[in-house]
């Protein structure tokens, strides 16, 4: 017999949740974690263990798959393996907790479920990459509703490389994926910067980094990936950014500059008060901004004159609301394709792929367990994966942000995301299974 005080192994450090293991035999281990105000402990799972946590001070609120829970002295929370829970401390109250895993085999903690046949969990799919470990190291006002968010490893080492356009998906703590663009230097690798406006539409992700990310935090995020790649053999570029849209513009205006590239830029904003990173823009130069305001112009940003007037040579790169991109869409229709590039955070309204009407049923075969699903007419593959068990990575739910992307084996795609490239859509080796269906009667995915 062993025993042990628990109290011995508190300890608090304002910049990191502590962890203090105090038993590990074959059945079952377990540890002391100590949380100050706003620490957490990111959405995760554990693929084979069962936890329970005790509570044994402070305040909490956890998330066990769907459900929500504050959590008081006393508690005590089953969490059986394979289904996503994280935690965070209440902002007025310390916490401390006994987990308490068993069986007690070593195990990487994944956001990944085990898939394929025989598995125990529902599987997650697709799987993703290992994910890095950010800590919140600086959040200022940029601008009204808009946070600038400095991101560092949180062991101090070097981030992956990035490029000018590209953006990463963090793990929220209340167990949502959003994606961010980066807006920082790209040679920068000891930090990723990101600017987050607060939505007014929001499904909790940017309500959260507003109202609960703090200094000090840490997140799980993917590596970078680009979708909006700068195309660095043009001669000039033109960048039209509403809102938000400025941050992956940001940092293509940073490339620019330092190529030597000639850019002008079009930032279209609500109000002028909401123009964010306009000092940073100042101080690089170079090329020529116009910040449209629209209470100051009384109407909304008009691009047909920017695009009417752009040289064939000049690439245009373009991040805003759907009406504005739609507007650019139309006023772009003349020039050539290649040309003209998209990065949507959101789905158009006036999407001509809506309605049932324009929908047909199709079957899916998953390719790693022989299974066939019928697919109707108002469901989403997405939808039917899910209903089925089968949990798929997704964030955004409308074909802008590539999470839920998954290999295609055979069958003819109809692509209705908005973040392929148009080269990627006609090679058709993955599809977003969130908004995409099947042109044959049959698809095949690499599931
Ligand atoms: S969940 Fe965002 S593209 Fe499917």
């Amino acid at each position: 017999m062993r025993s042990f005080v628990l109290n011995d192994f508190i300890e608090y450090d304002p910049q990191l949740r502590v962890r203090k293991p105090i038993l590990k035999v074959p059945t079952v281990v377990s540890e002391i974690v100590c949380y100050e105000p706003g620490q957490s402990t990111a959405t995760h799972h554990h693929p084979v263990q069962d936890e329970i946590w005790v509570v044994l001070e402070g305040h909490g609120e956890i998330w066990v798959g769907e459900e929500r829970l504050a959590v008081e002295p006393s508690s005590m929370i089953f969490i059986p393996a394979g289904l996503r829970h994280g935690l965070v401390a209440r902002q007025d109250s310390r916490l401390v907790l006994l987990f308490i895993k068993s069986p007690g085999i070593p195990e990487a903690v994944s956001s990944a479920a085990p898939s394929g046949p025989g598995s125990t969990a529902s599987a997650v799919l697709p799987t993703p990459a290992s994910k890095l470990r950010l800590e919140v190291t600086d959040i200022q006002t940029e601008a009204r509703d808009v946070l600038q968010v400095e991101l560092r490893a949180s062991d101090g080492g070097e981030l992956p490389a990035f490029e000018p356009g590209a953006h990463i998906a963090i793990d929220l703590p209340d167990g949502k994926i959003r994606h961010y663009s980066l807006c920082n230097d790209w040679r920068e690798r000891d930090r990723y910067v990101l600017g987050v406006a607060r939505s007014p539409q929001s499904r909790g992700g940017s309500l959260f980094v507003h109202q609960g990310l703090r200094k000090g935090m840490t997140v799980a995020a993917a590596a970078p990936r680009n979708g909006f790649p700068l195309d660095a053999s043009a001669e000039r570029y033109l960048f039209l950014a509403g809102g938000i849209g400025i941050t992956p513009i940001l940092a293509m205006i940073r490339w620019c500059e330092a190529n030597g590239r000639p850019w002008r830029l079009a930032y279209a904003v609500r109000s002028a008060q909401r123009g964010a990173f306009l000092e940073t823009l100042s101080t690089i130069g170079g090329g020529s901004v116009h910040l449209h305001s629209d209470d100051r112009e009384s109407c909304v940003f008009d691009p047909i004159p920017w695009l009417a007037g752009a040289p064939q040579g000049e690439h245009v790169y373009c991040c805003g609301p759907a009406p504005m991109m739609a507007a650019i869409k139309k006023a772009a229709a003349h020039r050539d394709p290649g040309t003209v590039h998209f990065e949507y955070f959101n789905a158009p309204t006036d999407d001509a792929h809506d309605g049932v009407a324009n929908r047909k049923p199709f079957t899916i075969e998953l390719k790693r367990s022989g299974r066939s699903l019928a697919v109707p007419a108002d469901k989403t593959v997405l939808e039917i994966l899910e209903q089925n068990g089968l949990r798929v990575v997704s964030s955004c739910r409308e074909g802008t942000c590539r999470t839920c992307e998954t290999g295609v084996c055979e069958g003819t795609v109809e692509h209705r995301d908005y973040c392929l490239t148009p080269e990627e859509q006609r090679e058709s080796k993955t599809m977003m299974v969130c908004v995409s269906r099947a042109k044959s009667e049959r698809l095949v995915l690499d599931i």
